[in-house]
């Protein structure tokens, strides 16, 4: 407790990045540190498990102080410690909750495990001091791609979900086909400025007429098709248009699904979250419909939208104000349902 604020320390390590964080209050994020682990997975083309946890072991005490020394406080100031239960490999689950459970056991202060995907919808929390349940929320990450409504700090209910891939899963398969580095999302980003998302029609899936559902494993196949097709025909391929191509097929499907949610559920609030709401044309795009339908968007930084400790931190915040601390028994749960 510092001038009568709380603080919580959160932590972050379900994937490849290692994070730790400060809030004040839950809403005010007065630190975010992430050490990506991308450099150490790139040369195996995707997140090595094992690889990832070591990696946490590694950095996370380090990441964790550099966390408060940049938020200008030291431990004793901590009231309330964060931690990212799952969904995630189990492995890098268990280093951030063991590393947790410590802290709080020496500090003797209160531990609470936190959904990592509703931490992602949180993190719209943290530059929009207005925003207030109820919303509807796109979670668009590399494991999920939900369209959630909440009706409070703490309820959701999953309205829609991909039958198949992921939408971030889509861009890190349809980047490999392409020769790009991973993680896809960004390097095809990055390819697309340049490209015509008019040059191949890629199909849009958007399923039964009333459908909240996605399903990106046909785009997927859509573009190793191509690439096959035009590689045996000898034509050259146009990576920037293909990736363009490809990027406006899933942009496409995301808004006018949530657009559906949002007009079927009375929702007027969206809230986008995951990694793959970094992606710039999805921004724009979502901008824009939201607009032309009269919804209030909010879109968190890309850096609170990638995975971070922040985003933990606020859902830690909101869980233990309704529902109070877990004990330190408290389990990593890989495939923990929303
Ligand atoms: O939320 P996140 O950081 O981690 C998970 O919880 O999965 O999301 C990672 C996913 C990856 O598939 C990555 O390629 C994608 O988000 N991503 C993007 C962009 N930045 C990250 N996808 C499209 N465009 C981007 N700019
Ligand atoms: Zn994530």
């Amino acid at each position: 407790m510092k001038d009568g604020h709380l603080l919580t320390l959160a932590m972050e390590t379900s994937c490849d990045e290692t994070a730790a964080a400060v809030l004040r209050d839950g809403r005010t994020a007065l630190s975010n540190v992430v050490s990506s682990q991308i450099d150490v997975h790139r040369a195996f083309g995707g997140v090595v498990p094992e690889i990832a946890s070591r990696c946490h072991l590694e950095r996370i005490n380090a990441v964790a102080d550099r966390a408060l020394a940049d938020a200008g406080i030291g431990f004793g100031d901590v009231d309330l410690i964060g931690v990212t239960q799952g969904p995630g490999l189990v492995g890098a689950l268990l280093i951030g909750l063991a590393t947790a459970k410590a802290y709080a056991l020496a500090l003797g202060k209160p531990i609470v495990g936190v959904h990592h995907i509703k931490a992602h919808i949180c993190a719209a929390y943290i530059e929009h001091a207005s925003l207030a349940p109820p919303f509807l929320a796109l979670v668009v990450s590399g494991g999920h791609t939900d369209l959630v409504r909440v009706s409070g700090y703490n309820a959701y209910t999953v309205l829609g979900r991909t039958r198949d891939d992921a939408a971030g899963e889509a861009f890190d398969k349809a980047a490999r086909a392409l020769g790009l580095p991973y993680p896809g999302g960004p390097a095809i980003d990055d390819a697309a400025q340049n490209g015509d998302a008019r040059a191949v029609a890629f199909k849009r899936a958007l399923l039964e007429k009333d459908s909240l559902d996605f399903s990106f494993s046909g785009v997927k196949t859509g573009v190793l098709n191509y690439l096959n097709t035009e590689r045996q025909a000898g034509r050259a391929v146009k990576v920037a248009d293909v990736a363009a191509s490809f990027r406006e097929s899933v942009v496409e499907v995301l808004v006018a699904k949530t657009l559906r949610a949002a007009e079927m559920h009375g929702e007027t609030q969206v809230v986008m979250a995951g990694g793959v709401a970094a992606n710039s044309r999805l921004r724009a795009a979502m901008d824009e419909a939201c607009r032309a339908k009269g919804l209030r968007l909010y879109r968190p930084s890309p850096a609170l939208c990638t995975d971070n400790a922040a985003m933990v931190g606020t859902a830690a915040y909101f869980k233990y104000a309704e529902e109070g601390a877990d004990d330190l028994d408290l389990d990593a749960f890989p495939n923990l349902p929303l």
